[in-house]
């Protein structure tokens, strides 16, 4: 066993993990944050997407061990305490990018990182910076019309408008 502590959407945790435990399984399992799904648990759908210190990543393609110490974000820290949504969840809900359950919260947590990567993308720089995130049944012009609407408004709220 070897002791972690993380920080997961602003609480800090520490447990005992087997060294072979996945970040996925430990933010699920141990820590309740089931809002992170595993969709294929071979790092090919994106679906588990978390932020670690700010970079996003397939949370089942790495060790909970190697999370030691890092911030996390998941999909269950973007809404407000009170569930205003986040500018992402909201632009999601008005440009009909909500998808199923599976792979909607990897789409939303890949999405804020790549916005902050990227400000002001273009539609084919939406297209390449989600293309690690699968959706197998709809289609994908929703969630890329979304994540334009949400740079727009992180810009504008960026610059105080
Ligand atoms: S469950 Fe991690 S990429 Fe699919
Ligand atoms: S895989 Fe989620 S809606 Fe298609």
């Amino acid at each position: 066993m070897a002791r972690i502590t993380v920080d997961v959407d602003g609480m800090s945790y520490t447990h005992d993990v087997e060294p072979r435990t996945l970040l996925v399984h430990h933010l699920r399992e141990t820590l309740g944050k089931t809002g992170t799904v595993v969709g294929c648990d071979t790092s090919n759908c994106g679906a588990c997407t978390v932020l670690v210190d700010g970079e996003s990543i397939k949370s089942c393609s790495v060790l909970a061990v190697q999370a030691d110490g890092a911030e996390i974000e998941t999909v269950e820290g973007l809404a407000a305490a009170d569930g205003t949504m986040h500018p992402v969840q909201q632009a999601f809900h008005e440009h009909h990018g909500l998808q199923c359950g599976y792979c909607t919260p990897g789409m939303l947590m890949r999405s804020v990182c790549f916005v902050r990567e990227n400000p002001d993308p273009s539609e084919d720089e939406v297209r390449e910076g989600l293309k690690g995130n699968m959706c197998r049944c709809t289609g994908y012009q929703g969630i890329v019309s979304a994540v334009m609407a949400y740079s727009q408004a992180a810009g504008e709220q960026e610059a105080g408008r």
